[in-house]
């Protein structure tokens, strides 16, 4: 499927949009003292491949805030790109932490297994969709959740193959990357990469060729027919399980699953989790008790304060206004998402869907030095993307919008940024 972006003649190379970063030399209010400091340690002591979209430090958050290591405040629409759905230093959450810590920090799995790792496994198992017998692994990260998931279903099928689609991320270890469907930064130096991985494209209606409605979805037909092509020319499909329902095979979920410590689950039916043998699945530190612990009272709050019907009502509330600023600045080309993951893809000619990635870079900017952190995103890095936790207030929510309508009025003023690269 030819790209886009290149079939257009006024737009810039690929690899010029695609090296565009945050301007952090546009308007920048000087970072103070601690801030300074803290960006010259980061300097000499982090590989620069360990990219931050903010040079700021937190020093503490409450809910949906945070504040820096020079008593700045921000309004944290980010949230640890998506970890924080309970919202920083979440009280139930500190409480089961220290609690646990105080009874023992780990012992690892394999040597005695914590029981807040089994209770945490059957919980996931219960509120989980699948009326089937299950079973729960935990490891330490999301691309750790997705490398197990592909070896249980081989263990399961004996079957190598695997399809995954463009424009996806899967993460940063070796198998992860391979699925993973964007090229730089995260691939690009990184082969060679593991084998037997099937890419397909992913509808992406916005950018297809036909300039589709996303909400529509009749320009997808093509990538439909695309995935039935590989079925005939590359993977055979008889391992494959059509649902109709969601009712998945294997579940992944990580990010906000312990109020931001590194837990990560593959949930699945009994008898696929059941295939690798013993000693095959696992790791030192999967399934940490504290870990563990704080996941368990994540899923409390999630129950006791609504946090899934929230998240709806703050997804509503974003669209809504996006939707406003879709009217009002040509630069919002599209606006999508779902639940409280809400995004909105800048362009710069709405004819041409010209990706703006020098301007969501500058938005960056713009909203940070109005005290509201945000991240981008899209294979293209134009889009501008929420996730704010699920327990930020009405009056919050209603001021991190104002903020990024002020942002997007102070870019849509600005001239054309040029694409630059690191
Ligand atoms: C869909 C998806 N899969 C996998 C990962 C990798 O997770 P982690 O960074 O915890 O390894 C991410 C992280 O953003 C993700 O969004």
């Amino acid at each position: 499927m030819a790209k886009q972006l290149k079939a257009s003649p006024v737009q810039p190379p690929l690899g010029q949009l695609l090296l565009a970063q945050p301007a952090q030399a546009a308007t920048g209010r000087a970072p103070g003292p601690a801030t300074q400091a803290l960006q010259d340690e980061r300097a000499r002591y982090l590989p620069r491949g360990v990219f931050t979209y903010h040079s700021i430090f937190p020093a503490s958050g409450t809910g949906a805030r945070l504040m820096d290591v020079d008593g700045n405040r921000y309004l944290d629409f980010a949230g640890g790109i998506g970890t924080m759905n309970v919202g920083h230093s979440h009280p139930a959450v500190v409480a089961a932490i220290e609690q646990q810590a105080q009874q023992y920090t780990h012992t690892c799995a394999h040597v005695a297994t914590p029981p807040p790792y089994i209770e945490l496994a059957r919980r996931l198992t219960e509120i989980t969709p699948g009326a089937f017998a299950k079973k729960t692994l935990l490891v330490n990260s999301g691309a750790e959740a997705v490398e197990n998931a592909v070896k249980i279903a081989r263990a399961a099928t004996g079957r190598s193959a695997i399809i995954a689609f463009e424009n996806s991320f899967h993460g940063r270890t070796n198998l992860a990357l391979s699925l993973t469907g964007k090229l730089r930064p995260y691939r690009q130096n990184f082969g060679p990469f593991a084998l037997d991985i099937h890419t397909v494209p992913y509808p992406y209606c916005y950018q297809c060729a036909q300039h589709g409605d996303a909400a529509a979805g009749d320009c997808c037909r093509e990538w439909v027919s695309t995935l039935e092509r590989a079925f005939l020319t590359r993977v055979a499909p008889e391992f494959a399980c059509e649902h109709s329902g969601v009712e998945p095979d294997l579940l992944l979920m990580a990010k906000s699953l312990a109020g931001g410590l590194p837990l990560a689950a593959v949930v699945g039916r009994a008898e696929l989790m059941d295939a690798p043998l013993p000693g095959g699945l696992g790791g030192t530190y999967g399934g940490n008790p504290v870990a563990c612990a704080a996941a368990l009272a994540v899923l409390d709050v999630f129950a006791r304060e609504g946090l899934v019907e929230r998240a709806s009502v703050l997804g509503a509330l974003a669209l809504d206004r996006m939707r406003a600023w879709q009217v009002r600045f040509p630069l919002v080309g599209d606006v999508r998402g779902l639940g409280a993951m809400v995004a909105m893809e800048l362009v710069r000619d709405r004819a041409l869907r010209t990706p703006a990635a020098g301007e969501a870079a500058n938005l960056l900017v713009e909203a940070r030095e109005r005290g509201l952190l945000l991240i981008k995103a899209g294979l293209y890095d134009n889009v501008i993307r929420l996730l704010m936790p699920l327990v930020t207030t009405d009056a919050e929510m209603a001021e991190g919008l104002d903020l990024l309508q002020e942002a997007l009025a102070a870019v849509s003023a600005q001239p054309a940024p040029h694409a630059e690269a690191h």
